[in-house]
């Protein structure tokens, strides 16, 4: 048996495919999830396609006696993949102090059961959207922390710096993954996004309203500076993201890293605009979509693409899967669930 990997908020999007990837490549998981976004039938279609149930229990990372208990069951975890957070931008601006609670307690109860139980390897779940509207593009790792543009971007970059400040005085050795924007689905069509209520981002309002569960898409401006006026985003496929989280659990197992503290960016380097994406998605579903043109959503960066360069190197993963695919598998996934692919099980 592989090294044991604890994975917290293992029924999300990211987390779900991660414990896959994890599992495939011969770890043990231990999964946690507080169920608030989610639900534990994802473990049956996880295991559905590694063949193997990971260990899953229901916690939430902000009860201190739980998580607590918790850890005193499970002390032989050799590292810990921590996805659990609320990530609604928009309810975080709404509702500041249930991000701050939440990402923030979970974070912090983690590090100390972490310290007590001298498990000394974290990777952490972060965001591009910690260098706010970028200077230059495209953007690199030591481009500077803008100030975060909603509580959900600032519980972001708290959360790397209490990681970091706790590498410096205690063995803890971590990793923060900036994500830019993933999307797609697992390529069995078993597991996905499963956004609950109306979704905020624009791939899952695609394929909802390819599917007819919404009758419009609304595209938010197209008055920005780009070639034809909307967006720019650097889609990188849930699956290539899942990868370069068994990549960096590994590389602090295996006594990789440079420094305690390392960040990374992920994404492909390549970046879309809302109708290139649209069309893309159009081109593999063979689907006319309904779209117009509205305002601007308050808060979105004109343009935002990754230099991979360093994860690349350094990390020795690169994503693999282009946009075509990356719609192709969520339009998958979004003809599965309305088939009641989660009823079934
Ligand atoms: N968009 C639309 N219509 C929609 C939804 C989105 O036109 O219905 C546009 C947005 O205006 C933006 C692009 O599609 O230009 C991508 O929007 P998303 O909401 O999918 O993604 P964001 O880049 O806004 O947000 C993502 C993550 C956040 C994270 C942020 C960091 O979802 O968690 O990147 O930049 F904070």
């Amino acid at each position: 048996m592989g090294k044991k990997i604890l994975v917290t908020g293992a029924t999300g999007y990211i987390g779900s495919h991660t414990v896959v990837e994890l599992q495939q490549s011969g770890y043990q998981v231990i999964a946690v999830d507080d169920l608030s976004n989610s639900t534990e039938k994802i473990m049956d279609l996880v295991s559905k396609i590694s063949g193997r149930r990971p260990f899953f229990e229901k916690l939430d990372l902000s009860d201190e006696p739980a998580i607590r208990a918790f850890f005193a069951e499970h002390s032989d975890i050799s590292g810990v993949i921590h996805f659990a957070a609320f990530k609604a931008v928009g309810e975080s601006v709404e509702f500041p102090l249930k991000y701050y609670r939440n990402n923030l307690f979970g974070l912090i109860n983690l590090l100390n059961c972490m310290q007590e139980h001298h498990i000394g390897h974290l990777v952490f779940s972060s965001s591009c959207t910690v260098y706010g509207e970028p200077d230059k593009l495209p953007v690199n790792e030591k481009a500077p922390v803008k100030k975060a543009l909603s509580p959900y971007g600032n519980t972001k970059q708290i959360s790397e710096e209490i990681i970091e400040d706790t590498c410096g005085v205690s063995d803890l050795k971590a990793i923060s993954l900036r994500y830019f924007n993933p999307i797609g689905a697992h390529e069995s069509g078993l597991i996905g996004e499963l956004p609950i209520g109306v979704p905020n981002n624009l791939v899952p309002f695609i394929t909802q309203t390819a599917i007819g569960k919404r009758s419009k898409l609304k595209v938010f401006g197209q008055d920005y500076n780009t070639p034809d006026g909307t967006c720019i985003r650097d889609y990188i496929h849930v699956t290539d993201l899942a990868k370069a989280h068994v990549v960096a659990v590994k590389r602090m197992l295996e006594n990789q890293g440079e420094s305690r503290y390392e960040i990374f960016n992920l994404g492909t380097g390549k970046g879309y605009s809302v109708l290139e994406t649209i069309k893309a998605f159009e081109k593999v579903s063979k689907v006319k979509l309904n779209y117009e043109i509205t305002e601007r959503r308050p808060g979105d960066v004109p343009k935002v693409w990754a230099d991979t360069t360093y994860a690349n190197l350094k990390l020795g993963w690169k994503a693999e899967k282009g946009l075509e695919e990356m719609m192709a598998s969520a339009w998958k996934w979004e003809k599965n669930l309305a088939s009641g692919i989660l009823e079934q099980i």
